[in-house]
């Protein structure tokens, strides 16, 4: 098993293999999604949304990421890890996203910091980087201007659009970003500027023409049986699963049909257990 580095990837974008990144929170999910083979795990601010049940990424705090990252990151063994930079940790000054991204590598295990914008953020991509922390670009919809954008909605529908955010992508990557996600956009758009770019171009909402795809993991899962945007290819119903396995837990504590001898000691022997699993 070979670690997955910014090396690999951009290996993957030149031998045109596909990359394939999920969100992940907490180090159970992590083992899972890495020994399933995913090459990117990102510790999303989604977090605020489908683990805090905010209504925005904006709540996330610095602490609350540093804590998640290193939650999964205790889960990794194979993917490459990468760390949401929240609302608020690097839109003050680039000598604040520096500490904070150096936070996220030094404190949460993340081999690279993600951070939303375009152009206007060429300098503070440039200083992280300086600082040795790899950065990942996101443009299109990005969630922390959410209020900014009016909503979540599709992104670089005209050409006037289309053409800047192309500018973006390209400033991200002669800043030093070593890839970059791009969010809700039109498939033809997206296909561009992978094509333009060399580093590796990962999609969310932008079709099929990107070196790779993202989606938050309990999107993929169904853990919300109310969420089902266009861009959501969902592979289980985990929600209902959920549900109906605890319904059924309840009903047996209710009528007394759990716990039954099976699970329950006896005085004479006491078998020394592993009450646990560990994650590794
Ligand atoms: O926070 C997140 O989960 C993200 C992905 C959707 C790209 O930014």
């Amino acid at each position: 098993m070979k670690k997955v580095t910014i090396n690999t990837l951009r290996k993957m974008k030149q031998a045109g293999e596909r990359i394939t990144m999920l969100t992940a929170y907490d180090a159970s999910f992590a083992r899972l999604l890495d020994r399933a083979g995913t090459d990117v795990l990102l510790v999303g601010d989604s977090v605020g949304m489908v683990v805090q049940g905010h209504d925005t990424t904006l709540p996330v705090t610095m602490d609350q990421m540093v804590y998640h990252c290193a939650a999964v990151k205790r889960g990794v063994l194979r993917a490459h890890l990468v760390g949401d930079m929240p609302f608020g940790s690097y839109q003050g000054s680039a000598d604040e996203a520096v500490k904070n991204a150096v936070r996220l590598a030094a404190e949460g295990g993340a081999e690279a910091v993600k951070l939303e914008g375009g152009a206007e953020y060429a300098g503070v991509v440039e200083r992280i980087v300086r600082a040795g922390v790899p950065v990942m670009g996101h443009i299109g919809l990005t969630p922390q201007s959410v209020h900014k954008l009016g909503g979540y909605v599709v992104q670089g529908r005209t050409e006037e659009k289309a053409q800047r955010l192309l500018e973006d992508a390209k400033a991200l990557e002669a800043a030093g970003c070593y890839s970059l996600i791009l969010e809700m956009m039109p498939g033809e758009l997206s296909a561009e500027i992978s094509r333009t770019l060399s580093i590796p171009v990962i999609g969310i909402g932008a079709g099929a023409g990107c070196d790779g795809q993202v989606l938050v993991i309990y999107d993929l899962l169904g853990m919300n049986p109310e969420f089902s945007p266009k861009f959501v290819k969902r592979y289980l119903d985990l929600g209902v699963l959920i549900r109906d396995a605890v319904t059924r837990y309840n009903d047996d504590v209710k009528h007394g049909a759990f716990p039954g001898p099976e699970h329950s000691f006896s005085a004479e022997k006491t078998p020394v257990l592993q009450l646990y699993s560990s994650v590794k």
